[in-house]
């Protein structure tokens, strides 16, 4: 079969927001690395930074505008790895198109990142997972009402048809647990149900939910790790498990557990860079 060449949404924002990131620096970038609520401190000072773009200075990115989202862009080093670090991403339930959360993997793929690792922060669908604990993602279903690939098309207009059997990455997943358990963090494998929010669910949704599969629940992940896939990067998912099943929620807490978590989402991720 003939290469198709890379698909996408048919505009040239990531070729842009890359030549404003090749202004300042030439670092190419293996991995694109996420950082969700409250996330950020988990990489803050080992990060060695080479150059900062707030969101505001790349073309068609939005400011954040959620307490516990930076929204800049770090090129830098990451336990001896090259980065492009997002501390804060832009959520679709901020009110923008699934083409904006799209934007933070095709501009790491047009800075050379092969592969993405997303972390977010969840809630709990299993009885007795307790929160703290850090789940690697096998799979997801996307309850979010409308889908991250439509309108994007392969050079030829062919619309985007990718499997989605592997989104998250079998052997990059079976690392990342291995290596979470050798550290001793607590965590398990899990299926990440993806609701568009901003409202937490209801307990009805909580009961759909579990029905399906899905062992966390969250509202980021899906609109960037089917883009990624579409570029044909690989994808780790990890997520801080902040409220647990039954338990009331109040974003608040969310960012504080998230902050707590973030300790060892950062030992997590120094340990696996290196080894990816
Ligand atoms: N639901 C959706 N998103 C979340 C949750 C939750 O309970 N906790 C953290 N992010």
């Amino acid at each position: 079969m003939n290469d198709p060449g890379l698909p996408g949404p048919g505009d040239d924002l990531a070729v842009r927001a890359a030549s404003a990131v090749r202004a300042e620096t030439d670092l190419v970038p293996r991995v694109g690395v996420v950082l969700g609520s409250g996330l950020g401190p988990a990489l803050g000072e080992a990060l060695e930074e080479t150059a900062a773009y707030p969101f505001t200075n790349l073309p068609g990115f939005p400011p954040s505008g959620v307490p516990g989202h930076a929204g800049k862009l770090v090129l830098g080093h990451l336990a001896g790895v090259p980065v492009a670090a997002f501390f804060g991403r832009v959520h679709f339930y901020e009110g923008h198109g699934m083409d904006v959360p799209a934007l933070l993997p095709r501009l790491a793929k047009e800075l050379g990142a092969d592969t993405m690792v997303l972390t977010a922060a969840v809630g709990g669908l299993l009885p007795g997972e307790p929160a703290g604990t850090v789940v690697i993602l096998r799979d997801h279903i996307n309850m979010m009402g409308t889908a991250p690939l439509r309108g994007w098309r392969y050079p030829d207009g062919m619309p985007t048809f990718i499997s989605a059997a592997e989104v998250y990455d079998e052997a990059l997943r079976e690392l990342a647990f291995e290596r979470a358990q050798s550290l001793g963090i607590p965590s398990s494998i899990g299926v990440y149900a993806a609701m568009s929010g901003p409202a937490y669910e209801t307990p009805t949704e909580v009961r759909v939910l579990q029905a399906t599969g899905a062992t966390v629940v969250g509202m980021s992940m899906v609109p960037e790790a089917l883009p990624a896939t579409a570029l044909q990067m690989r994808v780790l998912g990890i997520c801080s498990l902040t409220n647990a099943f039954g338990e009331h929620v109040e974003h608040e807490e969310v960012v504080r557990v998230s902050n707590e978590t973030a300790v060892a989402v950062g030992r997590l991720l120094l340990d696996l860079l290196p080894r990816m």
